[in-house]
Parts: C-alpha cells; structure tokens; sequence
C-alpha cells in the first residue's frame, strides 16, 4: 500500500424518484476532497453508487407494477446523468445488482458462516422498512422507529445472525483509542453512549419474506440483508477476494467514508465488525456531516423553494450551486436551504467580491497597458499585508481540507479575495494612472492583484470545477505549471508580458426580487398542477355561475376551497416557553424535508416536556405572522371550550409531512 492513495467514498444511493439538492450534498463534497488530494499529487479512488436492494425497493416497484430491476435501472440512469451534471469525478460507480459484487457479497456472507461468525436462528423483533433497520421492543419509541419514528412491523421468520455481540469490547477500544475514527466527535459520543456501552445484541443479516436481494448461497430462501450488502461495495469495489485485487491491495483501508448522520451507527458498529471478522483493517474515518433541511421561513416559503438540482444548475450555473452548499453550513452541522440564501450569497461572494474583483483587474490592465502586463514594476505601500494575507491562504486551506472544513476553509479563501478587492481602494489605480511618472507603480499594482488572483483561483479548483479555467481565460494564463496547487505557494509566478483577455462576466448579479418572483411561479405553478391533480374528481364550477357561487360561499364552502389548505402531519422536535406571554409556546417542527416555527396558544395546557415528540396537525400554507417579535409559520390544530385545550391527533402514526385532508 503505497502513502500516497488516498481512497474516498461516498455511501451507496437508494434509488429514489425524485432527487433533491439534499442528495448531492454528500457527493459534492466527496468530490470537493477528490479533487484537492489529486491537486496534491495522490492517487486518488474516489467510489460512489447506488444501493439497490431490499424490502423498500420491492415494494416500491410492486407499487408501479414493474419489475425491481426495471425500477431501479431507470432512476439510476438519472442519478448518474446528475453527477455527470455537476461533474463529479468518482473513479468508479458500484452498482449492489452488479455481478461481481453479488458474488463476492455470497462469499463474505458464506466465509462468515463458515468461520462461525454467522449462525441460523430465529428472529423476532421489529422491522422499519423505511431505514431498512431492525429493532428490539426496548429500544422502539413508544412503539416508533427510534432513527425515523415510523411505524415498524413485527417480524417472526427464520434467520441468520451476525454475532455482533463478539466484537463489542474490541470496537469500544477502537473507537477511544482511534479519536479520529469517527468524526465529529459528538458523533463518537452518541455511539459509545447510546449503542456500544449498553451492549450490542446480535444482527438479523438475512430475510425471507421478500425476495429482492442476494441470496444466500447455500440457503437460497433466504436473501442477505441489504445493510450487510450494502456496506461490502467499500471492498467489493476494490476487487476484494477476487484474484483481480490490485486495487483492493493498493487503496484498503479506505482514508475516509463520507456519510450523513443517520447511517453513521451502521458505518462505525457494523461495518468495522464486519471487518473485523473478517480479519480486514478498519477505515480510518467516517465523517458524519448534517442535514440540509428546507425552512419554512417568510421569504422561502412565500416564494417558494425550487429544490430540483438540475433546475438549480440549469439557472445558477453549478459552480454557484457547489460553491453554496459547501460555504453555507459547517459540515457537520445541519443546515438550511433555501432559494433566496442561493441567490443572495451568488451576488455578494461570487457576483461582488469575486467576479469584480476579475473583471477590475482585466479591464485596468486592458485600459492603462494595453491589454500587456509590464514588466518594470514599483512596489508600494499595502504590497506586505497584501502578500502577507494572501500568501498564508493556501497553508490554511490546506489545514482546513485535510479536516473537511469546507465552509472555513472558502472563508479563508474568501478573505484573500475581500483584502485584494480593498487593495484596489487603497492604491486607488485611477488617480495613479493620471500621472505619467506614476506608471511603474501603476503597473506594480496590477502586477500584485493579477498575481493575487492567480493564488485564489487555484485555490477554488476543488469546490469549481468551472470558475479557474475562466479566470485563467481572462488573466491569459494557461492550464500550465503558472497554475499548478503547489504555485499557489509562490508569490510572483504571474508571468510578465501576459496578455488579459477581457470575457464574459463570471458570475452575473441576480435581480434578487425579480428572481424570486419567477420561483414563486415556477413552485406556484407545482402547486397549482398537484392540486388540480387532487381535485380532479370534484365537480368544478364553471364561469357563468360565477356570482352565484360568491353568495353561496358565505355559508358552504367547495371542495376547492377546501384544497387551498394545506393541511400536514408535523413532529414537535423542540418547545420552550415565550418569554414574557404565559399562554404562548415556541415550537420547532419538522413536517418531511421541512423545518418550521411556529408559536403556539397552548402554553397553559401543554408543557413544552410533554409536547416534544408529539405529532400534530399543521396548517402549513398560512401567511406568516409575527407574535411578540416571533414569525410563526404556520398554526396548529387543537379543539378548545372555556377551561380546556386539546391538540388534534391521528388516530395511528403517520410520518411526518403526510397531508391532511
Ligand atoms: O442512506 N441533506 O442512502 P440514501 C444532506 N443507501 N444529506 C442528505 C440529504 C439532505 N437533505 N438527503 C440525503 C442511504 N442525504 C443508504 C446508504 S451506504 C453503505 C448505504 C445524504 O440515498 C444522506 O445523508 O438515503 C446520505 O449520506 C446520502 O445522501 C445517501 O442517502
Ligand atoms: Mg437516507
């Protein structure tokens, strides 16, 4: 194994139908690290794909009346086209009905049993199809999903075990005497705490109520559990335990699995036991990042939010859309997206300080040289700090990558370019260019902010794949050593008697009112088709009994009137009381995808302990209101006399976000 592979995944995608800008965000900043350790010179795998087994995907095709394979093969087809879009540059793409991972997964499954680390039992427990988890009566939640609080379904069928249990003492000392193993550390924590200290119990690691899987090959009613499936492509990828194992030898242990939060307890409790038993090392880190949610607020959700990624890129251009899910949010941390912190971030990071900062220089040097960087330079006051500032850059993003910072490590870069664009104030070009004995620092000047940005737009190649190239256009540098990573170390690599090539705008400022207009349309216009499609049964007035109709809706209402509610399930993640107003409780919902505020009159009846967790009904397309200072985005329902308050419930759970109606 050589020190210089550096080996990324991201994990395996379902295929789902309809594909949010939530789905590229692991990916995206897989391919953000990919890029930058091949800049650094390592031999890079970088392996993603899709996970196109089990219970779910059956029925889901069941529902379509087509085949599984049929299903899949077409949505995979459209998550390849995506990351062909946003030119992701994985060097491999596993798919779990691949062949060759089939078989090998029957031989890690039937090399366990062999050893004695898989035995035949039976199982009796819980199933959440939805996470495709299993579970033992304790550790539901009130009868719920603990990962997704869903309904489970009892499950009695004859199965095989992983022993799980075996490896518990050893994981516990992985994981403390690795701390970087799982990250970020609050991660560490949760898994210590809430899983491997209680104890582990055995894995149910095959079913036979469904068929949609790799058979067990010495038992072939039963299928292998899709996570024990899913989890081997790190290796099958790599060609473990074929004879074509080059790069298995070459890239194993993988540097680092990329993850979102939810599947971090199958990365770092199954997984690494898996391996253990095996007798394979261990990954060197998982990386658990957060969650984009959609948020609720006053300008989102009034205007709308268009989530498609490939609407997104069609309209933006995707180094913006990279270039915002990799600067918004710590990653780590969970995030909002939201269309109107899209655009505003495009004009003043990338339309603003960037893109001015590249057509200012191009059009000085055009306009007081000719077009031709001289030579005979005069330096000046702010050269040092500016030099000082930008020549640290590259060392920190260097630091931050190596961390998976990537909202800092743009900060950083970010830096560089506002104390450039502040460069231009203080050496004020224009006032120097009036005197013909000022040319030499004139072209001092230029000579420091083309250099300066040479610096920045090497260093934004792993988050846009696009910008450099266009810069380099403009600055007349070629994809050469003048640009190679390691140049950004150097100052004064930006060669004399260059020619500027005055182009195209890079990133074009977006008329923020306007454009959030014409979202409003385009998800108006989603909304309008959803809900005729709703409607369709119900009889429609027509024009003519226009008047008529006004009359009678004083007293009745139409089913259309009915329709413009939006009416949705919704899980109480956080409560707490407003300060100041006895009646009133903040809460924080989760309804789907989607993140909500909402104040409530309930305070007097409900505690905000005993409403935590609790799902309601929310009236989710009311117009936002401010109460004490507070916007509330929408109202809850609960029935209500002179003593007493109940909130409206469902009479079984639903997951949240499910309409109401
Ligand atoms: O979990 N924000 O697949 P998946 C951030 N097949 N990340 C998001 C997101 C959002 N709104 N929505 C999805 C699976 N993701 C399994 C993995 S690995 C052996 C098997 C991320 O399609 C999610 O966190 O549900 C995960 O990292 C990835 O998309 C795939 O999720
Ligand atoms: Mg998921």
């Amino acid at each position: 194994m050589g020190n210089n592979t550096y080996y990324i995944t991201t994990p395996i995608y379902y295929p789902s139908d309809k594909l949010h800008i939530g789905h590229s965000y692991t990916t995206v900043a897989a391919d953000a690290v990919a890029r930058y350790k091949r800049l650094k010179g390592y031999d890079v795998m970088f392996l993603t794909g899709t996970d196109e087994h089990g219970q779910k995907i059956q029925r889901k095709a069941e529902e379509k009346g087509i085949t599984p394979k049929q299903y899949v093969d077409d949505i995979v087809a459209g998550i390849k086209e995506l990351w062909k879009l946003m030119k992701i540059t994985n060097d491999k793409f596993i798919r779990t009905t691949d062949k060759y991972h089939e078989e090998i997964v029957q031989k890690i499954f039937k090399k366990l049993y062999d050893q004695g680390d898989i035995y035949k039992s039976e199982y009796e427990g819980w199933y959440c199809t939805p996470c495709e988890s299993f579970w033992t009566k304790t550790q539901l939640v009130e009868g719920k999903c603990p990962d997704c609080a869903r309904e489970v379904e009892l499950t009695k069928e004859e199965s095989y075990f992983f022993r799980l249990s075996k490896y518990q003492d050893r994981l516990i000392k992985h994981i403390e005497e690795n701390p970087d193993f799982i990250q970020p550390v609050t991660r560490q924590n949760e898994m210590l705490n809430n899983f491997l200290r209680p104890g582990l119990e055995d894995l149910c690691v095959s079913r036979t109520t469904f068929n949609w899987g790799i058979p067990v090959s010495f038992d072939e009613k039963h299928v292998v559990y899709v996570w024990i499936d899913a989890l081997s492509n790190y290796i099958t990828a790599l060609g473990y335990m074929t004879e074509n194992n080059e790069d298995y030898k070459k890239f194993w242990p993988a540097d680092v699995h990329l993850v979102g939060k939810e599947i971090i307890r199958f990365h770092t409790i199954i997984w690494p036991a898996m391996l253990m038993a095996l007798g394979e090392p261990l990954p060197k880190q998982i990386f658990g990042h957060g969650w984009l949610l959609l948020e609720g607020g006053k300008m989102s959700k009034s205007k709308g939010n268009v989530v498609d990624p490939v609407i997104l890129v069609e309209k933006y251009g995707l180094d913006a859309i990279r270039y915002f899910l990799l600067r918004e949010v710590p990653f780590g941390s969970d995030g909002i997206f939201s269309n109107e912190a899209l655009i505003n971030r495009i004009n003043s990071d990338l339309a603003n300080d960037l893109g001015n900062l590249v057509s200012r220089t191009v059009a000085m040097i055009d306009k007081y040289f000719g077009g031709v960087m001289p030579s005979e330079l005069q330096q000046g006051d702010f050269d040092e700090d500016l030099k000082k500032i930008v020549m640290e850059t590259p060392i920190k993003v260097e630091e931050l990558l190596d961390k998976l910072q990537f909202n800092t490590a743009l900060t950083e870069i970010w830096k560089a370019v506002s104390r450039t664009n502040k460069y231009i104030d203080e050496t004020a070009p224009w006032i120097l260019a009036k005197d013909e004995s000022n040319k030499a620092r004139l072209a001092g000047v230029m000579y420091n902010l083309a250099e300066s940005i040479r610096i920045i737009s090497i260093l934004i190649q792993p988050f846009m794949p696009q910008t450099p190239e266009k810069i380099w256009g403009q600055l007349g540098l070629k994809n050469d050593e003048t640009v190679s990573w390691e140049s950004a170390k150097v100052w004064g690599r930006y060669p004399h008697g260059a020619s500027v090539n005055k182009g195209e705008v890079i990133f074009p400022r977006i008329d923020v009112k306007k454009e959030l207009e014409e979202l409003e349309k385009l998800s108006g216009q989603n909304t309008a088709e959803k809900e005729k499609k709703e409607t369709k049964e119900a009889p429609k007035s027509s024009k003519g009994d226009k008047k008529e109709k006004v009359e009678e809706a004083s007293e009745l209402i139409t089913i259309e009137d009915f329709a413009k509610i939006d009416l949705r399930v919704a899980k109480v993640l956080e409560a707490e009381k407003v300060e100041g107003a006895d009646k009133l409780l903040k809460l924080k919902l989760q309804m789907g995808n989607e993140i909500r505020q909402v104040v409530s009159g309930i305070a007097k009846h409900y505690s905000p302990e005993s409403i935590i967790g609790k799902n309601v009904i929310l009236v989710a397309n009311l117009k936002p209101v401010k109460l004490r200072g507070i916007e509330s985005q929408g109202m809850i329902l609960a029935a209500s006399d002179d003593s007493d308050l109940a909130l409206a419930a469902l009479d079984k759970d639903m997951g949240s976000g499910s309409r109401v109606r």
